[in-house]
C-alpha cells in the first residue's frame, strides 16, 4: 500500500480557507480519491481539547511560549491518532491548516521567530510534513477579519491588525523559503476560479 498524500490549507483570517477546503475535498473525491479531512488546532480528541484550552479565556492566559507549545502537542495527538494512520492506510488527507499556521502565527505575529517554531514542531510531527501546502492569500483580508472579529473572535483570531500583518508576511516569507512544498495562491475573485488555483497548484500530485 503506497502512502497517501498530505495538502494542507493555509492563510491569514478571513480568506474564505473554508470555504475552500470543502471545495477542494470534493474535487478531490470526485476524482476517485478518499479524503480524510481535518482541521487544527483541533483533529483528534484529544488536540480538541487543547484547542478549548488555546481559543477561549483571556489574552494573558497562555505566553508566547506555552501557547507555541500547546499548539504544537496538539499538532503532535492529531499527527500519532490522524494523520499518520491515514496516509499509512492510503487515504488522503487534507487538513485546515497545520504547522505553518505556527510558523505564520506563533512564529511571526508572535514575535518568535520562524526557526524556533519550526524546531518544536518538528518534535512533535516527526517525519509527516504536508506534500504540499497552499497558502490562501488576499490583500484585503485582515480588513475584512477585523471588522468580523470586532464583534467578538477567538482569542487569536482577534488580536490586533499589527500581529495579522506579521503573520500575513511570515507566510509569504516561507512561501519564498520552501517553493516547492508552499505555493502562495491568489484567493481573491470567483470561488470557482480559486479551487480551480487550487487543483493546478497540486497538479503533478493527482493520480
Ligand atoms: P479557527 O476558528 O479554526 O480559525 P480559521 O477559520 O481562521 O482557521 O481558529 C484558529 C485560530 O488559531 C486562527 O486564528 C489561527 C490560529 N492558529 C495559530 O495561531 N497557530 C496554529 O498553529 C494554528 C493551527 C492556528
Amino acid at each position: 500500500m503506497s502512502r497517501g498524500r498530505f495538502i494542507t490549507l493555509e492563510g491569514g483570517e478571513g480568506v474564505g480557507k473554508s470555504t475552500q477546503v470543502q471545495a477542494l475535498a470534493d474535487s478531490l473525491r470526485a476524482r476517485g480519491i478518499d479524503v480524510v479531512e481535518t482541521r487544527e488546532p483541533g483533529g483528534s480528541e484529544g488536540a480538541e481539547r487543547i484547542r478549548e484550552l488555546l481559543l477561549t479565556g483571556d489574552e494573558s492566559r497562555w505566553g508566547a511560549r506555552a501557547e507555541a507549545l500547546l499548539f504544537a502537542a496538539a499538532r503532535s495527538d492529531h499527527v500519532d491518532k490522524v494523520i499518520r494512520p491515514s496516509l499509512e492506510s492510503g487515504k488522503w488527507v487534507l487538513s485546515d491548516r497545520f504547522v505553518d499556521s505556527s510558523l505564520a502565527y506563533q512564529g511571526g505575529g508572535g514575535g518568535l521567530g520562524v526557526e524556533v517554531v519550526r524546531a518544536i514542531n518538528a518534535f512533535g510531527i516527526g517525519e509527516w510534513f504536508p506534500d504540499r501546502t497552499l497558502v490562501l492569500s488576499l490583500d484585503e483580508g485582515a480588513e475584512r477579519a477585523r471588522t468580523r472579529d470586532s464583534d467578538g473572535s477567538d482569542r487569536i483570531g482577534g488580536r490586533d491588525a499589527d500581529y495579522h500583518r506579521k503573520v500575513d508576511l511570515a507566510f509569504r516569507l516561507i512561501a519564498a523559503e520552501e517553493p516547492e512544498r508552499v505555493r502562495l495562491i491568489d484567493a481573491s475573485g470567483d470561488p470557482e476560479e480559486v479551487t480551480r488555483r487550487l487543483l493546478d497548484a497540486i497538479a503533478e500530485l493527482l493520480p
